[in-house]
């Protein structure tokens, strides 16, 4: 125990404090995310905000809900693009749309959604294979700020030109530009695309599962966390899934090890994409 103790610096101690600060008052938990990525970006997010120390704005933090609000935005990495990973969606059409043409409804849960690069992508396949109008897609993240620029689906034209090549190389079936409008150096996702869409606050790490889902997308979500958190979103994910239902996960992120592993094949080795088997 001593040792313990004495190996950890005091910035550790101040951030395990702030996180079990956090958790008590608020509810979020981010005492289980991986520990060097989180260590940077409390050190960025005092030096941005030219905070003296860590115990400092724990004080802020605990008093003050707005300042929670803002270290929630520094600590979600919201990196995404449209069509990333062009496989996972050449995959997606071939091996996955094929089983949700026979269900009558489908509901798919984008877990982790971001600004919401990868929810309009899904939408737009889904749109273009004709079967939009039978799902409902549940779009969640913890992070509010980033969940309302993902409902406004609106994005700067250059990322847009980037989007552009990455449908194409996807298995795109039209024109990337018959899906969004645009306007003032921007693009605007067609509304159509939204129509089957819920947006809602929900926390991996501490939320239960609220349905049961056929298809379930959390991509380059679980890199962030430690593996007893991972562990805890597998089973979370596990147990909000259908038999025979679709999990995707990012192109660094496999279900090699978790503790389901034995209950999924495989759809592609490439495309991390899995079924549900038992
Ligand atoms: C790198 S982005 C991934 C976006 C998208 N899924 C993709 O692959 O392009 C990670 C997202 O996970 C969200 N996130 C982080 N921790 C979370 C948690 N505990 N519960 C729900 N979402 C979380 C972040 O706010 C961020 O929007």
């Amino acid at each position: 125990m001593l040792a313990t103790q004495q190996s950890l610096s005091v910035e550790d101690i101040e951030i395990d404090l702030l996180l079990e600060g956090i958790f008590r008052q608020y509810g979020f938990d981010f005492r289980k995310y991986a520990r060097s990525a989180l260590r940077r970006r409390v050190r960025n997010f005092i030096r941005d905000e030219q905070i003296g120390s860590v115990s400092l704005l724990q004080d802020r933090i605990l008093h003050d809900r707005q300042w929670l609000d803002r270290f929630v935005c520094s600590l979600s990495v919201n990196v995404s693009a449209m069509f990333r990973d062009a496989h996972f969606y050449v995959t997606f059409r071939k091996g996955v749309v094929p089983l949700l043409r026979t269900y009558p409804f489908s509901r798919i849960w984008v877990a982790g959604v971001s600004a919401g690069e990868d929810l309009y992508s899904l939408a737009i396949v889904l749109e273009e294979e004709g079967i939009h109008d039978r799902c409902r897609i549940y779009a969640t993240d913890i992070n509010d700020a980033i969940l309302k620029r993902a409902k406004d689906g609106i994005y700067p034209l250059d990322l847009i030109k980037s989007y552009t090549n990455n449908y194409v190389r996807a298995g795109g079936k039209r024109l990337f530009s018959d899906h969004y409008t645009a306007a003032y150096e921007r693009g605007i996702m067609n509304s159509s695309l939204r129509d089957h869409i819920v947006f809602a606050q929900h926390n991996l790490a501490s939320d239960a599962s609220f349905n049961e889902f056929h298809v379930i997308f959390c991509r380059n979500v679980m890199i962030y966390f430690n593996s007893e958190l991972q562990a805890h979103v597998f089973n979370l994910l596990h147990e909000s899934l259908v038999t025979f239902g679709i999990i995707g996960l990012g192109a660094r992120e496999t279900m090699k090890f978790s503790p389901h592993e034995h209950a999924y094949e495989e759809i592609d080795k490439n495309a991390r994409l899995y079924r549900r088997i038992a």
